[in-house]
């Protein structure tokens, strides 16, 4: 994420902005360090080739939405211990999974990704697959070595991996992706287009905003106000990338563009045009930030809801 076009600037003023830039910054390289020493750890007894592209996979300029989500929403929910940083590399590393899956040729066949060549490009579709498939044990790993870190119980510990877990798998991530494969070159209804959106990438968005939460030890009240703070900004999320398939340059956006209609995917473009789908995914984002009223510190969470619908990339 690019700190800089956050535009959190509410009835304060540039104060607050000032002061979110920071606080986003520290988050970032947190959360940088907290995955520098996980993949030290975890990776160096690896095999070198699967290593270096389990490495080249997560370690890739990706925007952090997802793990900066976590962390903003257990600040949000009252949350201070800073190894909260350690348990959000559990969202980057299911979200790499996905996206190294995602681009395979069985998939959406895409050779470009964060401005460089798809894994299956540059180490093949085997050790693709492979690399994607060991991401997600890498994932649970991480909740585990981050639980005690944060002080948390072996109870709240398995919740956290039931979240990721249930948001990920064949009713969360894995189904959305099924579904989007199976609409290609069809029609779909916008609660069909929903029901996709959701299932592939706001589900693990609200598991981040949730995992945050369940960490903090927030009460049952907020943790369903963060989920469907995520779901919202999920489905805001999806539209925006469906906006910059259509808009952005491969230089912009890092990927190859044009790639939705070349494959016949169902979007919001595709459904409504862009301008419509612009007005769609701010209706999204101005929900999601509606949800935050429980929350003692919201204004991490309302940053990064501004800046999803005003990336350019
Ligand atoms: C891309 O996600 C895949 C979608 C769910 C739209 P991001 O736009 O968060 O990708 P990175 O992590 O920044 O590369
Ligand atoms: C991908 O959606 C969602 C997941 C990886 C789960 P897209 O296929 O639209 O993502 P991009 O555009 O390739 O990043
Ligand atoms: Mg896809
Ligand atoms: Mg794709
Ligand atoms: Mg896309």
């Amino acid at each position: 994420m690019d700190p800089s076009s956050t535009d959190a600037a509410g009835p304060d003023g540039t104060v607050q902005a000032d002061r979110l830039i920071v606080a986003m910054n520290g988050m970032r390289s947190a959360f940088d360090h907290a995955l520098d020493s996980f993949l030290a750890e975890e990776l160096d007894r690896l095999d070198s080739t699967v290593a270096d592209a389990l490495r080249y996979a997560v370690q890739s300029p990706g925007k952090r939405i997802r793990p900066l989500l976590l962390m903003a929403a257990y600040r949000a929910a009252g949350g201070e211990n800073r190894a909260v940083a350690d348990l959000a590399l559990s969202v980057e590393l299911v979200h790499a999974y996905s996206l190294v899956h995602d681009d395979l040729p069985c998939m959406d066949d895409d050779v470009l990704r964060r401005g460089r060549p798809t894994v299956h490009v540059k180490f093949g579709v085997p050790l693709a697959v492979l690399a994607g498939a060991a991401l997600m044990p890498l994932a649970v790993r991480a909740i585990l070595r981050a639980g005690p870190r944060l002080g948390l119980g072996p109870a709240t510990v398995d919740r956290l991996v039931a979240v990721l877990a249930a948001a990920s798998g064949a009713v969360g991530m894995v189904g959305g992706q099924l579904l989007d494969l199976r609409a290609e070159g069809c029609g779909v209804t916008r609660e069909e287009l929903e029901r996709i959106h959701s299932g592939k990438t706001g589900r693990l968005i609200a598991a981040s905003t949730v995992m945050g939460g369940i960490a903090a030890g927030a009460p049952k009240e907020e943790i369903e106000a963060l989920r469907r703070f995520g779901l919202d900004l999920g489905l805001a999320f999806q539209a925006v990338d469906d906006i910059l398939d259509l808009r952005g340059t491969a230089g912009e956006i890092g990927k190859e563009s044009g790639r939705d209609r070349a494959l016949g995917k169902a979007t919001y473009p595709a459904l409504y045009g862009v301008e419509e789908t612009e007005r769609i995914s701010r209706a999204f984002a101005e929900a999601a930030i509606g949800e935050l009223e429980l929350l003692a510190r919201p204004e991490d969470l309302r940053a990064i809801a501004s800046y999803v619908i005003e990336r350019t990339h």
